[in-house]
Order: structure tokens, then C-alpha cells, then sequence
């Protein structure tokens, strides 16, 4: 894990803050950045939380690898920035993250939310925004990480399964995990049924995590991530 993870980078947000600073005592909301290659369900989840007052955030820019990606079309909508980096316009991933980078930098975000980005990160981008990565996977971490996690869980007949939101490090899926939610599995669960099952999950602890960051009350201890108690 980068040394960086002990601390966070935000004045005003982090443990550093925990001597009574937190988002409260800003005058702006948290500027975010969610990264999608597809569906963009959880970006959407992020907007309604933000749009009906029950997440204290803004939505600075969408990013993705893919051009026609729905997510892009939601953040859109919303009347978000909306930016396709275009992997194939870079020799490599680490330029391709430098590319994504200068977006962030130039979006003055805070916080990088990955929902369903389909690419895994380098070096480039982990280190720099270091304890300011989140990811939300579909299975409850560490089991099943990777592709398909949810039918990895029924192939391996889990009777629960569920799924995590985590930091991010240089590792796929190996992060410090901030908040998990269970859902049963039923013998004669498909695919698509427990998918479903664990998405409703996925939008509610995605928004409670960035929501937790937000406000300045998570800190990693070891591979832990210390929840501070709220007001
Ligand atoms: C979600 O299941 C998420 O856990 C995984 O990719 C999927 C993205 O869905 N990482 P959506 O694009 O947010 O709808």
C-alpha cells in the first residue's frame, strides 16, 4: 500500500481534520469525478443523491473510455462535463492515465469515484490522487474480485453474497474496504436476478461512502478503514 493511504490529501477533510474541520465547515461541496465505461447506474445514484439534497457533493466531471458509454449521456443530462479519453489516442496505460489525470486536475476534483471503469489503474493515477480513489464492486471483497463477481459467487454457491465499496490501490480489487452490503442468494437465483439484488445495494452504499469521505470521518489504519462516529 502507497505511504500516502495513512493520511488524506483534502485540508479540511480528512482525520488531519478530525480536530473539527469537516465538510460542514466549507463553504463548497466536495467536488467528484466518477469514472464509467458503460451502464453508469451508480453515477446515476450519485446524481440523485446529489440532486435530492442527500449528498452534500458536486458532480465536477464524468469520465470515460468509451465514447458511446450511457454514463456520459446521464452526466449530461445532469448538466455535467462529460469527457471521452479515448485509449487508443495514447501509446500506453500509463499515458492514457496521465490523459485522465490532467481532466481531473483541470476539474479540480477531490474525490474519484470508479463506477464500472473498465480499466485498471496505474501508478500514475493511484499515487496521485492516493486515498481519494473509490470503487464499488459487486461481490463482498475479498472473494470474487475481477470480472463477473456475481457469478463467480453463485458458481461457487455462496448463500450470501453482496457487494463492497473499497479504496483503491495498485492492486485489482485489493483496496481498504469502507463499507459492504449482503444480500441472500436463493437456490434458484439466476445471473441476472442476483445482479439485480446487489445493484440496489451497490447505489445505496456508493452514495453512504462518498458521503462518509465527504464529511471527513474515514481514515485507513493498517488495511482498516476507521469510520469516525457522526455529530
Ligand atoms: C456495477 O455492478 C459495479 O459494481 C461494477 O460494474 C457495474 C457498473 O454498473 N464495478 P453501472 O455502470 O454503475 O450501472
Amino acid at each position: 500500500m502507497p505511504s500516502g493511504f495513512a493520511r488524506w490529501g483534502i485540508p479540511g477533510r480528512g482525520p488531519s481534520a478530525a480536530t473539527g474541520l469537516g465538510v460542514n465547515s466549507r463553504a463548497e461541496p466536495i467536488r467528484l469525478a466518477v469514472l464509467a465505461s458503460g451502464r453508469g447506474s451508480n453515477l446515476q445514484a450519485i446524481i440523485d443523491a446529489i440532486e435530492g439534497g442527500r449528498l452534500d457533493a458536486r458532480l465536477a466531471v464524468a469520465v470515460s473510455d468509451r465514447a458511446d458509454a450511457q454514463a456520459l449521456e446521464r452526466a449530461r443530462k445532469h448538466g455535467t462535463k462529460a469527457v471521452f479519453v479515448d485509449p487508443k489516442a495514447y501509446p500506453g496505460r500509463e499515458a492514457y492515465d496521465r490523459a485522465v489525470l490532467a481532466v481531473l486536475e483541470e476539474h479540480r476534483v477531490e474525490l474519484v469515484c470508479l463506477a464500472g471503469f473498465m480499466r485498471i489503474l496505474t501508478a500514475a493515477l493511484v499515487r496521485a490522487f492516493a486515498g481519494r480513489i473509490m470503487n464499488i464492486h459487486p461481490a463482498l471483497l475479498p472473494a470474487f474480485p475481477g470480472l463477473h463477481a456475481q457469478r463467480q459467487a453463485l458458481e461457487h454457491g455462496v448463500k450470501v453474497a453482496g457487494a463492497t465499496v473499497h479504496f483503491v490501490d495498485e492492486g485489482v480489487d485489493t483496496g481498504p474496504i469502507i463499507l459492504q452490503a449482503a444480500v441472500p442468494v436463493s437456490d434458484d437465483d439466476t445471473e441476472e436476478a442476483l445482479s439485480a439484488r446487489i445493484l440496489a445495494e451497490e447505489h445505496k452504499i456508493y452514495v453512504q461512502a462518498i458521503r462518509l469521505f465527504a464529511e471527513g470521518r474515514l481514515s485507513i489504519v493498517g488495511r482498516r478503514v476507521v469510520i469516525r462516529e457522526g455529530p
